[in-house]
């Protein structure tokens, strides 16, 4: 007697595109007596060990969250110490990400970075640009409400110069005069070291991520903590309002 194959558990669904708040890399150096520079380094490693991670368990676009538009408050000496990073970072991943077929997009106010910088940044985004593979976002100099300002300027513009009717605005034209036009929606949202708030992130693409807040300090995150972030997407159950 001919038997059917036996059911299948349904594979559990990988979320598309996964943002990370990477947070915790000064408490990460304190708990070793450490200055925050020491935090941050570990911090560029585990931002190399996840993004290849999270291209190996079919991620499509990670975005991460680099530098907020709020963090020029820190110490001069602590943000000249990150551009210093970011760039080591540039220039050290670039062949990197053209070998491996990724696409580099930046978020955020990147311009307001120094000329050097904007230069590397510019470079990389266009040497990546034609890449098919997956997406890398690096939110820099970022904030969710000034994005948000940035679009509704923009759209009460051309309503301005007629070029759109206000009524004609909706939340996918909306969504299109954001800096992450294009992507596909915001579905697990990460952050690490315990904190429970956004911080001016992604506030509207948030809309219907599902949100995971782990203890995990970032410099210690890596590509079993992203694949146990995953499984827990998996037993999620999102219902976009229905049932
Ligand atoms: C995240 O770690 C890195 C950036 C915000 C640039 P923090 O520097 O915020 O680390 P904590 O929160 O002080 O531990
Ligand atoms: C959020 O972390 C920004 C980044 C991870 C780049 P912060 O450490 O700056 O956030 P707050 O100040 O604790 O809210
Ligand atoms: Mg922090």
């Amino acid at each position: 007697m001919a038997s059917n194959p036996a059911p299948t558990a349904e594979a559990a669904p990988i979320p598309r595109h996964v943002a990370i708040i990477m947070d915790g890399n000064g408490r990460w150096a304190k708990a070793r007596r450490l200055p925050r520079l020491a935090g941050h380094k570990q911090g560029v490693e585990a931002v190399r060990r996840v993004s290849r991670a999270a291209r190996e368990q079919g991620i499509e676009v990670l975005t991460l969250y680099a530098f907020s538009s709020e963090n020029w408050r820190r110490p001069e000496e602590e943000v000249r110490d990150l551009m210093g990073l970011l760039r080591h970072f540039l220039r050290n991943e670039l062949k990197d990400l053209v070998a491996e077929n990724v696409r580099l997009r930046v978020i955020g106010d990147y311009r307001a970075l120094s000329g050097d910088l904007v230069a590397m940044i510019d470079d990389a985004i266009e040497r990546t640009a034609s890449n098919s593979g997956a997406i890398l976002v690096i939110a820099l100099n970022y904030g969710a409400q000034a994005e948000i300002v940035a679009a509704a300027r923009r759209l009460a513009a051309a309503a301005q110069a007629g070029e759109v009717a206000p009524e004609a605005i909706d939340e996918t034209m909306f969504s299109d005069a954001l800096t992450t036009h294009g992507l596909p929606p915001l579905d697990l949202l990460i952050r690490t070291s315990g904190e429970q708030r956004l911080s001016n992130f992604l506030l509207w693409q948030a809309a219907y991520a599902e949100l995971l807040f782990v203890d995990t300090l970032w410099p210690d995150f890596d590509g079993e903590a992203l694949a146990d972030a995953i499984a827990q997407f998996g037993r999620r159950q999102r219902r976009f309002g229905g049932l």
